[in-house]
Order: C-alpha cells, then sequence, then structure tokens
C-alpha cells in the first residue's frame, strides 16, 4: 500500500514507464501493416502530422490534470469539477482499459507462444503455406492462445502487485532499454540485407494516391492509441511525476520515442519483407506469417526471429502495465481493496473478456455482434470509438472547465519554469484537438 503513494524516482525512471505504457503492439504490430495497407510514406507523414497537432496536446493534458491533482481518473475530474457528467468520462476511461486490455491481451499472448516456436526452431523449413497454416491453426485453437495470454496476464499482475516504484518503474528501467537496443540491432540487421531499399521507399515515399478519408481516421486513431491516449493511462501515470519535472519535457521524450519505435519497426520490417518478395500488405498476419519466412532466408534468422519476438513481448508487457495500472490505481482508492486484490480481482475480470476475445478466433467465430466477431467489436469500441471521444471530452474538459490560471500554474511548476508554448498550447486544446476529433469522429460514424 506504502508504494502507491510514492513517486518515480527519477526523470528517466518517469520517461522510461510512459514509454512503456506508449510503445508496444500498436507500434510494432498495428503500426507497420496499416502503413502498409494505407500506402506508406503519405500515411506516414499523416500520422506524424496527427502525432504533433493532436496526440502531442492530449498527451500532456493528461499528464497535467494527473498530476494536479494527483488522483486516479475518477478522482481527478472529480478533483476538478464536481458534475457527474464529468466524473463519467473517468469512468469511461476505466472501460476502455478493460475493453483494450482483453483484447490486446490475446495478441500480447500470441507473442509468446512465438517466442517459444522460433526458439524451438519449430518454424524453421516451413513454407510460406505451412507458416500460415501455424498461425491459423494456433489462433484458431482453444487451450494454447488462452495458456500464453493468463501467462501475459499473470506476469503484469505480479510487476503491478509490487507498486509503482520496486514494480513498474524498477521493471521500466530494465525492460525498456533492452527493447531499444534489440529493435536498433534488428534495423542494422534488415536495412543491411541486399535490396533492402526497396524497403525504405516504400516507407519514405509518399504515394498520397492511395490515401483515402479512412486511412487519415486510421491515423489519427493510430497516433492516439500510441501514445496510450484517452485510455488514462498518462493521468495515472501523470500522478506519479515528482513536482520538479518538465511536464513538456516528458511529454516531448514519451513522444519522440514512440514515434522513433514506430518508425523503427517499419524499418525493421520493410526491408526485409521486400527484400524476400514478399507483401507489405497482408495485414494483421504481416508479423506473424510474412516475417518468419523472412527470418527463414535470412542468414542467423534463427536469433533475429527470437530477438523479433522477444521485442514484441516486451512492448505488450509494458503496455499492458500501463493498462493495469489504471484500473489499480482507481480500486485502491476508490474501492479501498487492498493492492493484491485488486490486481486479482481486475486480472481475472480481463481475463474473462480476454478469453472470450481469444475464442473468436476460433469456437466462436460465428459469435457476432454487429456484424463484427467480438475481438474486432472490443478493439472497435475500446479503440477506435472509446478512445477519440474520451481524448475528445478530456480536451473539452482541460481547455474549457479548467481554470487557464491553474493549468499555467501545473504547467510553470508554479511559476519557476517559462512557458513560452503556453498560449499555443491552450489555443490547441481549446479548439484544434476538439473541432479534429469531432469531425474525425463524425466522418468515422457516417461512414460506417
Ligand atoms: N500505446 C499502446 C500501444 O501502442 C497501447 C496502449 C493503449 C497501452 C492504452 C496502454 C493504454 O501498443
Amino acid at each position: 500500500m506504502e508504494g502507491r503513494k510514492k513517486r518515480f524516482t527519477s526523470h528517466a525512471g518517469a520517461i522510461l514507464v510512459m514509454i512503456g505504457s506508449a510503445i508496444g503492439l500498436g507500434n510494432i504490430w498495428r503500426f507497420p501493416y496499416i502503413a502498409g495497407e494505407n500506402g506508406g510514406g503519405a500515411f506516414i507523414i499523416v500520422y506524424l502530422l496527427f502525432t504533433l497537432l493532436i496526440a502531442v496536446p492530449a498527451l500532456l493534458s493528461e499528464m497535467v490534470i494527473g498530476r494536479r491533482a494527483r488522483a486516479n481518473t475518477v478522482g481527478v475530474f472529480r478533483h476538478f469539477s464536481k458534475k457527474k457528467s464529468w466524473h463519467a468520462v473517468g469512468f469511461m476511461m476505466l472501460f476502455i482499459c478493460l475493453l483494450t486490455y482483453a483484447f490486446y491481451s490475446v495478441v500480447g499472448g500470441w507473442t509468446l507462444n512465438y517466442i517459444v516456436l522460433s526458439a524451438t526452431g519449430s518454424l524453421e523449413g516451413k513454407t510460406p503455406a505451412e507458416i500460415g497454416a501455424t498461425f491459423t491453426n494456433f489462433t484458431t485453437s482453444s487451450y494454447l492462445p488462452l495458456i500464453y495470454q493468463f501467462l501475459l496476464i499473470g506476469l503484469s499482475a505480479l510487476i503491478v502487485s509490487r507498486g509503482v516504484q520496486k514494480g513498474i518503474e524498477r521493471v521500466s528501467k530494465i525492460l525498456m532499454p533492452c527493447f531499444i537496443v534489440l529493435l536498433v540491432a534488428l534495423c542494422v540487421r534488415a536495412l543491411t540485407l541486399p535490396g533492402a531499399s526497396a524497403g525504405v521507399d516504400f516507407m519514405l515515399q509518399p504515394d498520397f494516391s492511395k490515401l483515402t478519408a479512412d486511412s487519415i481516421i486510421i491515423a489519427l486513431g493510430q497516433s492516439l492509441f500510441s501514445l496510450s491516449v484517452g485510455s488514462g493511462s498518462m493521468i495515472t501515470y501523470g500522478a506519479f511525476v515528482r513536482q520538479q519535472e518538465n511536464l513538456l519535457k516528458t511529454t516531448g521524450w514519451v513522444a519522440f520515442f514512440d514515434v522513433l519505435c514506430a518508425v523503427l519497426a517499419g524499418l525493421a520490417i520493410f526491408p526485409a519483407v521486400f527484400a524476400f518478395g514478399m507483401s507489405p500488405e497482408s495485414g494483421p498476419s504481416l508479423i506473424f506469417c510474412v516475417l518468419p519466412n523472412v527470418f527463414n532466408s535470412m542468414p542467423g534468422g534463427h536469433i533475429f526471429a527470437i530477438i523479433f519476438f522477444v521485442i514484441l513481448a516486451l512492448a505488450s508487457l509494458t503496455s499492458t502495465i500501463g493498462l493495469l495500472e489504471v484500473l489499480v490505481a482507481w480500486s485502491v482508492k476508490e474501492r479501498k481493496w487492498h493492492v493484491n486484490k485488486s490486481v486479482t480481482i481486475l486480472s481475472l475480470l480481463v481475463f474473462a473478456g480476454g478469453v472470450l476475445c481469444s475464442l473468436s478466433f476460433g469456437v466462436l467465430s460465428d459469435a457476432t455482434i454487429f456484424g463484427y466477431t467480438i475481438f474486432d467489436f472490443f478493439e472497435l469500441i475500446a479503440a477506435e470509438y472509446g478512445v477519440p471521444i474520451s481524448a475528445l471530452l478530456t480536451a473539452i474538459f482541460v481547455g474549457w472547465v479548467l481554470p487557464k490560471v491553474e493549468l499555467q500554474d501545473e504547467l510553470s511548476n508554479q511559476g519557476s519554469l517559462k512557458i513560452y508554448y503556453f498560449r499555443f498550447y491552450h489555443f490547441s486544446i481549446r479548439y484544434i484537438v476538439p473541432l479534429t476529433l469531432i469531425i474525425i469522429l463524425l466522418n468515422s460514424i457516417f461512414s460506417a
């Protein structure tokens, strides 16, 4: 219990924890395949623009209110407003975390299985068809994916139960640097393959003809999801940031590393995909079905396959920690549950939803909700609608409900920092962020 009142011990610690939440399957699994499907370079430019103009101000806002109120997602809104409707935004974030954790842990579990498959050489010497069949057999089976998913949820539970300093911060300080070193190593390997330049061209040469209204919506959703905005993770972590930290700097580092890792993931994947004549547009199964072929035909591929899936697992673990901490911080404070009780009950609840998501690839594939499988439905509600809606409401709250002086005071560390950017930031959170989100949300609702 004690540990929960504490702060992150250092600037680097705070940044590594937040980077851990931000960098995840969104960067390495989702970003490369959606960039591949939506025109590569052109999509990346739009994604970068949204990150800078929308996601970064939204992230900064979450951190500011989290640190100011030093509270969980619901407590933050209660701290600033008596209106129940605002408290509901906090609950909405909890709901988004629950759903996100449920579908996210399915793919996170797959990554653990792929570490085992690549370490035991089970994917070696197989034809592309066989590798595809391995993926389908695994994901559609009932027990094995659940075991791995349970393992991932259990690991996060263990770390979160140790508290913010001794669990989350300590683990992030070890895992995140390992993650970045491995990712860079993988990139160097991919970029030095003969024929790699076609993959680099694909990523960096924009083909604007492939950009559709849909891809613009996807780019916005990705920029928010990737920075963990809208889920309350950054509010919750913001509450642990020390008073002397410069929040703009922290936000800048988190955004920088998040974008860097997404681009590095692309630079590790596409050159290899092109060098071995595979398709960059194979969708969600890109990294599970296409990459193993690439590793098979690459010198030293065995080792790089293991490295790749370890990276992926690390990235998912530090993100699931972020999701669980949002829920635990709330239940410890608001429900007055002991940490261990909170972690156990909430993890089991997530697992219950996660089981449904996992089985929706197999025995429950016919159980659809509005035409979506359970996995897709959870993703749709949480990531595609939930995140932009909660980011929109938070922007309105910070821009219009919160007194400007309070915002200024917190961002400037009670006047001790010069915050030249404040006018731009405030304008952006009042107008640019909400208006863009409204336009894009309306568009996606009407085009659905
Ligand atoms: N940002 C994470 C990713 O890119 C996902 C995430 C969302 C994690 C919300 C925590 C909270 O994979």
